[in-house]
């Protein structure tokens, strides 16, 4: 039997999705927008929906990402309208304090009839957070997944208990009280990748996020798989890799590759410069930031995350290949045009997969 994949979307929260280009399609994020992508998500068997938080965008002829809604409130805006597709917020933790993301947290359990799970950021670009006050000094480059192991094992009280009292170096908890608990068991995601990142993550998450890497090769994320593994066998838990992954589909290879060529010629030098610089922020020598390489010229005009390429049947093929990668669960993924790409990927790309063979024969059944 060949390997199973999970599907998630990451939701265009943010203005023009995930191209940084103006020969890209050029849109503005609205809640209609992303509810008819998630519904149409659920109807083609999609397993998650994820929606980001960004607090500053890139600016440029673009404005790239100037323009993003809230993750938890747009989450709970789209727990109402679904049914059986599973939700990711994403809580910036340097803004809200947890014992206010438990309550949210379990206030979108509630909404949602148990769909709702939590992703937490660190934060890597320091502007969102100084812009408004709440950059603690650039130490927090090396100290960032400290303060967010304090916070998680706080979350986790919370949703287990009901109450913290945990007396830490960041939060001191007095015998902290949020009720009700959530119904179901909230999984966490942690899209570290630095060794600090990927130690906390096979601490107290449940699933690692990673960007992958380059143009039509599937499995070239495998070693940070194999880090996470590494670390998961210090701490003897289950936690599974998901990869992230911009499909550029079309009816052939070199029509896909048209559009790719199309968008890569439109980059938006403006707002690239400033992610360049950016993701440089953290300049101490030997430190553990992952995000610099961000700044890799290779395919900037995505931010550097994994691209697929191709007719719909090449997709196929190279996502069966990245189910073949051991402690592999599933894939996130973005498209150029995001309501055609869902539908694409339902229609056209998931009935050619071995690894979604269980999913369409259940659709088919529903049909
Ligand atoms: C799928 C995915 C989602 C992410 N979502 C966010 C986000 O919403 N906000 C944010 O500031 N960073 C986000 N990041 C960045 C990561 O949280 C992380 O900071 C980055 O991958 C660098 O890893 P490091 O913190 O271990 O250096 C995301 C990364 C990935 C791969």
């Amino acid at each position: 039997m060949s390997d199973v994949l999970n599907i998630g979307v990451f939701i265009p929260i943010g203005n023009n999705g995930w191209l940084i280009s103006e020969t890209a399609p050029q849109y503005k994020p609205t809640f209609e927008l992303n509810k008819e992508i998630v519904l149409k998500a659920e109807q083609y068997g999609f397993d998650f929906a994820l929606s980001m938080i960004k607090l500053r965008g890139f600016g440029g002829k673009t404005q790239f990402w100037d323009y993003n809604l809230e993750s938890f409130t747009l989450m709970a805006g789209l727990a109402a309208v679904t049914s059986r597709i599973k939700l990711f917020g994403t809580a910036a933790t340097l803004t809200m304090p947890p014992a206010i993301v438990a309550r949210m947290v379990s206030t979108i359990d509630s909404i949602s009839n148990g769909r709702f799970g939590l992703n937490v950021v660190t934060g890597w670009q320091r502007p969102e957070y100084s812009q408004m006050g709440l950059w603690p000094g650039d130490d927090y480059f090396s100290r960032r997944y400290d303060f967010l192991s304090e916070y998680v094992q706080i979350l986790r009280e919370l949703w287990e208990t009901g109450a913290s009292d945990l007396k830490g170096e960041f939060f001191q908890m007095d015998d902290c009280r949020v009720l009700p608990k959530p119904q179901a068991n909230i999984e966490v995601i942690c899209a570290g990748q630095s060794n600090a990142g990927l130690a906390f993550t096979a601490k107290w998450a449940d699933y690692n996020f990673c960007f992958g890497k380059g143009v039509n090769t599937p499995t070239a994320f495998a070693p940070i798989t194999e880090r996470l593994q590494a670390e998961t066998a210090k701490t003897g838990r289950d936690v599974s890799s998901y990869v992230l992954f911009m499909i550029i589909a079309d009816e052939t290879d070199e029509a896909a590759f048209a559009k790719w060529d199309l968008y890569k010629s439109g980059a938006d030098q403006e707002a690239l410069a400033w992610l360049t610089e950016q993701s440089a922020a953290d300049t101490r020598s030997g430190s553990d930031t992952n995000v610099r390489h961000m700044s890799n010229p290779t395919s900037a005009v995505n931010l550097n995350m994994a691209t697929l390429v191709g007719s719909y049947e090449s997709v196929a093929r190279m996502l069966d290949e990245v189910a073949t990668v051991p402690g592999t669960g599933g894939v996130l993924l973005t498209f150029d045009d995001f309501v055609k790409g869902v539908e694409d990927f339902g229609w056209r790309i998931q009935p050619l997969m071995k690894s979604r063979r269980h999913i369409f024969a259940s659709l088919q059944e529903v049909v």
